[in-house]
This record gives structure tokens, sequence and C-alpha cells, in this order.
């Protein structure tokens, strides 16, 4: 996918997809908007000592790298799976500016996220493990895993951007794949959306959005 970048009103990089004329964050500020629906509203509730993580569309990295800094801060161990179907290439990871902006002396660690090979569980440190998987989530199969999941990044671009991404068999497929309590979120705030969460099993609540955006998605499986 041919991208472009751009900084966000935090200062932070996103993408822009000519093809879709769809960014991979908000414009409002790609930081702001991943601590606060991934971070914040998703890993942060869970309370286990080892929780493995799914995300829909590994892209820049971004939610990764929050979600190791974060990790660190206590002694949880993270077992971190993400799709992708379209990874970015080498030389743009080291052009985006996450590490600068965020944590300067992880920048290291950052590039290791995008130079960990793909389809291979890689321990980046002895507590964070991350398996990138290079398919796309509208296959079949794509989401039969041998792993079962505690919190859910469900990161892909818009439903009227990429339709087929927010279809009710991939959210049957996560609620599948979900332990119990498990969380989901999603900067999405669709009624559709939040119907096929709840069609699937899960039980959804509209959070406030993140800037710039009035609302969001928290699905739970109980
Ligand atoms: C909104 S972006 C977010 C990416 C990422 N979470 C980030 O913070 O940069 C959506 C991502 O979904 C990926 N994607 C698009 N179609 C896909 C598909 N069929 N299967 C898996 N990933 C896909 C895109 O390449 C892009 O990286």
């Amino acid at each position: 996918m041919k991208t472009e970048f751009e900084i966000t009103e935090d200062g932070s990089h996103t993408l822009f997809v000519p093809e879709l004329n769809e960014h991979y964050h908000s414009t409002h500020g790609a930081v702001q908007e991943s601590m606060h629906v991934y971070i914040n509203a998703g890993f942060r509730q869970c309370t286990k000592e080892e929780i493995h993580v799914l995300e829909i569309g590994f892209g820049t990295g971004l939610n990764t790298f929050l979600t190791l800094l974060e990790s660190e801060k206590s002694d949880k161990k993270i077992v971190y799976t993400s799709l992708e179907l379209y990874p970015v290439s080498l030389a743009d990871a080291r052009k985006l500016n996450y590490a600068s902006q965020i944590c300067p002396e992880k920048a290291d660690v950052f590039l290791q996220l995008h130079e960990s090979e793909w389809e291979k569980k890689v321990d980046i440190n002895s507590r964070f493990s991350l398996l990138k998987l290079n398919r796309s989530v509208t296959k079949n199969d794509s989401l039969t895993l041998d792993e079962v999941f505690d919190v859910v990044y469900f990161d892909a671009f818009a439903p009227d951007k990429q339709s087929e991404m927010w279809s009710q068999k991939i959210f049957n497929d996560i609620f599948s794949i979900c332990n119990p309590n498990a969380i989901l979120t999603t900067y999405c705030a669709k009624g559709a959306v939040r119907r096929m969460l709840q069609n699937a099993g899960f039980e959804v609540e509209r959070l406030e959005g993140p800037l710039g955006k009035r609302e969001m998605l928290r699905a739970q499986k109980n």
C-alpha cells in the first residue's frame, strides 16, 4: 500500500493512504489516540499477570510499542500477536518519530519490533514476546490461531473505507479465540459495529472517544 507521512496534532507521525483517502491514526494525534483507545481503555483494564494481546493491523507498530512501554511499568508478561497484510517497510519504520516523541532511549526497541521476523514468536525482552503474522484478516482461516487472548486491539481502517474488515464472521472468530473477561477496544463507534460485536456474544459499552471523536467502543466477553 502506498503511503505518505503526516504529522498529527500531538506532533506524532501517521501514515496517509491516498488510495483509500484514509489515515492510520487520528489526525488529532496518533499517540493520544492509541493511548486513549488501546492502552487506557483496553490494556490497562486487564488485571492478569500474563496478558495475551491480539492486534488487528500492526501497521506502524505504535500500539505494540506503547504496550511494551506500558508493560515495563509492571512485572507483567505480554504475549503479543499482530496481523498485518501490508507491512510498513523498514526504511519507513526508521523515519517514524514515535520513539523520539515518547521514549528516545527505546529507539532501538521500536526498530526491533519492525525488524523482528514475521511468522515467528520473537522475545523482544524477557517479558514481552511478539508474533507478527503477514496475512489477511479477511481470509477464511486467518483467525485460526494457537492462542487465546485477553485483550484485542481492533485497529482496522474505517468501515466506510474497508468494509470487509468489519464483518460478523471476523467478530465471531475473534470472540471464539478470547478468554473469559477478554476486552476488545476500537476507535470506531458505529451502531452497525456495536451490533456485530453484540451478536458475536460481547457485552458492548460506548466510551468517550479520543480527542476529535465523540465515542469509541469497548466490548467484553463475560
Ligand atoms: C488503521 S491502520 C492501523 C495500524 C496500526 N495499529 C498502527 O498503529 O499503525 C490499519 C492497518 O490494517 C492493515 N490492513 C489492511 N487490510 C488488512 C487485511 N486484510 N488484513 C490485515 N491487515 C490489514 C493496514 O495495512 C494497516 O496497517
